[in-house]
C-alpha cells in the first residue's frame, strides 16, 4: 500500500525546504536567517560535527530559535525536555511551508496536490520505519503520540487477546500512559495488571520479573527509558525472557528515541511507541510500530474514513494495515514535521549525540552533588540525562518557581509517573531533563541557582 519514499523537493521545486535537510524559503518570525543554501541531500547544521565524529551543542542551538529568547529577563535554560523538546527551524519551516505550498488531504482525490501529500505522508512512514530499524513501513501506524499508541494496542490487541485471569506485567517505572490503558482493558477483560518492582537504584528488579513471568502473562509493558529516574531497562533481555512464555512486549520509547539509537528488530519488540514532540518534532503526532504479522491480526479500534475498504449498511470491510488503524484525516503536516525532526536529529550522528548527553549527565551529577540538601532519585547504570531531585526544606513547586525567575525551566510535581515517585516515598519532586542542545554552562546555572536558594533560606 505504501508509495515510494520521494523527497518533495525532487519533483516539486516550489516546495523546497519541506524536508529537514534542505534550505527553506519560508520566513519564520524570530528565526535566524537560513544559512548558505546546501544542495539537496547534503546535511545542514550539525553536519560538521558529524563529520568530525564529535557533537557540540552549539551546532544544534543555532537551529533552535526559542533558545534565543529571554525568560524573566534571563537567557532561557530549557531543562524540561522530558515534557517536550524545543523545535529546530527545520521543523518549524517545514510546517509553515507545508501549509503555504502543499496542503491537501491524502489517500483520496485524483489531483496533483493530493498525490504529492500522499507521497509525502507515506515517505514519512518510511522514514519512521528506517529510524526505528523496522523491517517495513507497513508496521508503522501514525498516532497522536505515545499515549494514543498504547491505547490503540490495549483496545485492539488487548480486547482481542486478553481474557479472565490473564496477566499484563507493567514495570513500576512506567508513566501513566503505559499503566492506565492496561488498567482499563484489564478491568473490561477481567485480566490483571501486575507491577514489576524496582530496586533502590531505580532499575527494574530482574529477579522479580523472572519470577512474575508465567504462561498467564500475555503482555509485558516496559519503558525504554524512564521519564523520572532516567533508567534504561535491559528491554532486549526482558523481551527474550517474555517470549519464552509466549508473551508479547510493548516498549515505550517516549523518552528514549531522542537520546539513543533504537532498532526494533534487534530488540525483537512486538510493539514500540513514541511521540514526535519529545523528538524535536510537532505535538499531536507519534507512531506505533508493531510486527507486521501481529498488526495484520489486530481488529480496528476506531471507525471512519481512510480505514475502510467497502462500506454497506449490512457489512463493512477494512483497509489493509497500517491504514486500518488510521481512521479519519490524520495530522498530515505533523508527519512532514516529524520527518524533518528525524532528519535533523540523525544529521548529527546518533552515537555522537548519545555520547555528548552522557558526558553532560556526568557533569550535571557532579554539579548537583555540590548543592546542599539535594538528593537525586535514580542511579541506575546507563541512565539517560534525567535528574529528578528533592531539595531539603523546599517543596518541588517552590523550587521550580525559583528557577523560573532565573529563566530556568524545569518540571515539578508527579511527572505523570506516580508509582516511580512512591518507590522513593514521595508524591512530588523537581526534574531537570537534558537534551542535545543543553550545555555545561546551563547546568552550572541550574546548580548555582539552587545553591543560592539554599543559602538564602539558611540566612533567613
Ligand atoms: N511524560 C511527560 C513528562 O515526563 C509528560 O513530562
Amino acid at each position: 500500500m505504501t508509495t515510494p519514499d520521494m523527497p518533495w523537493g525532487a519533483y516539486a521545486p516550489g516546495m523546497a525546504g519541506l524536508t529537514g535537510t534542505q534550505p527553506s524559503a519560508a520566513a519564520v518570525p524570530g528565526a535566524p536567517a537560513p544559512e548558505v543554501p546546501a544542495p539537496p541531500q547534503q546535511p545542514s547544521a550539525g553536519s560538521a560535527a558529524t563529520r568530525s565524529g564529535e557533537f557540540t551543542p552549539e551546532a544544534a542551538r543555532r537551529d533552535v530559535p526559542v533558545l534565543q529568547r529571554p525568560v524573566n529577563g534571563r537567557p532561557l535554560v530549557w531543562l524540561d525536555n522530558g515534557a517536550t523538546t524545543q523545535k529546530p527551524r527545520q521543523v518549524i519551516e517545514t510546517l509553515a511551508a507545508y501549509y503555504a505550498t502543499a496542503n491537501s488531504n491524502i489517500h483520496r482525490g485524483a489531483h496533483t496536490m493530493a498525490r504529492e501529500a500522499t507521497e509525502m505522508y507515506e515517505g514519512g512512514r518510511a522514514a519512521v520505519a528506517r529510524f526505528l530499524g523496522a523491517p517495513s513501513p507497513d508496521g508503522v501506524v501514525f498516532t497522536r503520540g505515545t499515549t494514543e499508541a498504547v491505547n490503540l494496542v490495549a483496545q485492539s490487541w488487548g480486547r482481542a487477546n486478553l481474557g479472565p485471569g490473564d496477566e499484563i506485567l507493567v514495570s513500576t517505572l512506567e508513566h501513566h500512559s503505559n499503566i492506565v490503558p492496561w488498567q482499563l482493558i484489564a478491568r473490561e477483560r477481567r485480566a490483571r495488571v501486575v507491577p514489576i518492582p524496582l530496586l533502590p537504584d531505580g532499575s527494574i528488579d530482574q529477579d522479580a520479573y523472572a519470577d512474575l513471568l508465567s504462561f498467564r502473562t500475555q503482555l509485558v509493558a516496559v519503558s525504554h527509558a524512564s521519564n523520572v529516574l532516567g533508567t534504561v531497562p535491559p528491554v532486549k533481555e526482558m523481551t527474550a525472557l517474555a517470549h519464552r512464555y509466549g508473551a508479547k512486549v510493548l516498549v515505550d520509547g517516549a523518552q528514549a528515541v531522542a537520546h539513543f539509537p533504537v532498532d526494533v528488530q534487534d530488540l525483537d519488540s512486538d510493539f514500540y511507541v513514541f511521540s514526535g514532540h519529545k523528538l524535536y518534532g510537532p505535538t499531536g503526532i507519534g507512531a506505533l510500530y508493531a510486527k507486521p504479522e501481529i498488526l495484520a491480526g489486530m481488529p480496528p479500534w476506531q471507525g471512519g474514513g481512510n480505514m475502510i475498504d467497502q462500506v454497506e449498511f449490512d457489512r463493512v470491510t477494512f483497509a489493509p494495515v497500517p491504514h486500518r488503524f488510521e481512521a479519519g484525516t490524520g495530522h498530515i503536516s505533523g508527519v512532514a514535521g516529524l520527518r524533518a525532526a528525524i532528519d535533523w536529529l540523525t544529521s548529527f550522528g546518533r552515537e555522537a549525540v548519545a555520547a555528548y548527553e552522557t558526558a553532560l549527565l556526568g557533569h550535571a551529577r557532579q554539579a548537583l552533588a555540590a548543592v546542599p540538601g539535594l538528593t537525586v532519585l535514580g542511579d541506575a547504570p546507563g541512565k539517560i540525562a534525567v535528574l529528578t531531585f528533592t531539595l531539603a526544606g523546599h517543596d518541588p513547586v517552590t523550587v521550580a518557581r525559583w528557577l523560573d525567575q532565573e529563566g530556568i525551566a524545569v518540571r515539578a510535581g508527579h511527572h505523570c509517573a506516580q508509582p516511580s515517585l512512591r518507590h522513593y516515598g514521595l508524591d512530588a519532586a523537581t526534574r531537570a531533563s537534558l537534551a542535545l542542545y543543553n550545555t555545561a554552562e546551563e547546568v552550572d546555572r541550574l546548580a548555582a541557582s539552587l545553591t543560592r536558594l539554599q543559602t538564602q533560606a539558611a540566612a533567613v
